[in-house]
């Protein structure tokens, strides 16, 4: 087959290409001419490369559509996941407005491609009573980004019929190449380790790819949302592990939300004048203090996929991977 991605120089669009190329297909991908291409290393030059931007103020370039013209399967995994000064804005004309534009320019192809899209569990929003969140929950995102995950889905879906759309709802990745994980395991190094019995049930990135995977290909996947996650993880859990792997002793530390509240009222303010992206803030904090538990029985049940690594396996790869590169 082959494959257009999008978000092919951020953390999960890199290790997709890879694995698209490692089982044989065809991979072409959109990169601004802005875009840091290291994370790509030796795939970049196996690919077809298209310069352009998700922006839809850019026209889109012929070069664009006739790659989309040539693909069976589009896979969106670019868009904004960080917060600027142009917040929401920003967040909304590249996740909502990016997608569609995309979607567009896919339905009103004369072979319309299936379109994959990266969606967010931040869409669904937390689960107050601790059920397992499934996709036929009602959508309450905390966040702007979640609402901007939302919207994105509702543009892609709104050309379902004239192509075939699946949203993956994915929780926190991790893996080798992420910076967040590398900024946890830092803290833990410094000896404090989080602590707490709420679920976060992050996704490794290959679990992640191989979901995305079964979504281009499966035919019961045409018009699904799947939620996918590598099972089910307390905060407290991940803490304690990365201490072992790390071999640190680690204080657990409970953030309360008194205390990060003002913190991240102050990191936001900085983000604000600076124009840099904040790691905290306040919608962040509001989506730290609640539980994410995810059921994954769809996308087991429909499309066959399990999730294959364990927190503790996919820790220690990418623990390896920060210290081969230097970053631990
Ligand atoms: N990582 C997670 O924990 C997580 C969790 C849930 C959902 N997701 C979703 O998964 C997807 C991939 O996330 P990620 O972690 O790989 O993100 P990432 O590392 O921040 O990468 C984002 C990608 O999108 C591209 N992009 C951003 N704005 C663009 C624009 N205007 N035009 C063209 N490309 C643009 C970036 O290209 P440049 O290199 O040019 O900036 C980059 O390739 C996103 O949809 C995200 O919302 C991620």
């Amino acid at each position: 087959m082959r494959i257009f991605v999008t978000g092919a120089s951020g953390f999960v669009g890199s290790h997709l290409v890879e694995r698209l190329l490692a089982q044989g297909h065809a991979v072409s991908a959109l990169l601004r001419k802005t875009s840091d291409t290291s994370l790509l290393g030796a795939s970049l030059q196996q690919i077809q490369t298209v310069e352009g931007d998700l922006d839809p103020r850019a026209e889109a370039s012929q070069e664009l559509v006739a790659a989309l013209g040539k693909c069976d399967v589009v896979i969106h995994a670019g868009g904004t996941t960080r917060k600027t000064k142009k917040t929401r804005e920003e967040l909304f004309r590249i996740n909502e407005g990016g997608t569609e534009r995309l979607a567009k320019l896919c339905a009103g192809l004369d072979k319309p491609p299936r379109l994959v899209v990266t969606g967010s569990i931040a869409a669904v929003g937390p689960s107050r009573d601790g059920h397992a969140l499934t996709e036929s929950d009602p959508c309450a995102p905390l966040s702007v980004y979640g609402q901007s995950k939302l919207a994105k889905e509702k543009a892609a879906f709104a050309h379902q019929g004239k192509l075939e759309v699946v949203v993956v709802r994915l929780p926190g990745i991790y893996g080798p190449r992420d910076v967040n994980f590398v900024q946890l395991a830092r803290t833990v190094q410094r000896h404090i380790r989080p602590v707490g019995a709420r679920r976060v049930d992050f996704a490794h990135v290959h679990d992640t790819c191989d979901a995305l995977l079964a979504c281009a290909t499966h035919p019961k996947a045409a018009g699904q949302i799947f939620h996918v996650t590598s099972g089910p993880l307390a905060l407290g859990e991940v803490g304690k592990t990365l201490a072992r792997l790390l071999g640190v002793s680690a204080v657990p530390l409970p953030l309360p939300g008194a205390v990060l509240k003002p913190v991240s009222l102050v990191a936001e303010a900085i983000g604000y004048v600076s124009g840099k992206p904040t790691s905290l803030d306040l919608d962040k904090v509001r989506e730290m203090s609640e539980s994410w538990p995810v059921s994954i029985a769809k996308a087991k049940d429909l499309l066959g996929w399990e999730p294959r690594v364990t927190y503790e396996a996919g820790a220690r790869g990418a623990i390896e991977w920060a210290r081969a590169a230097g970053k631990l």
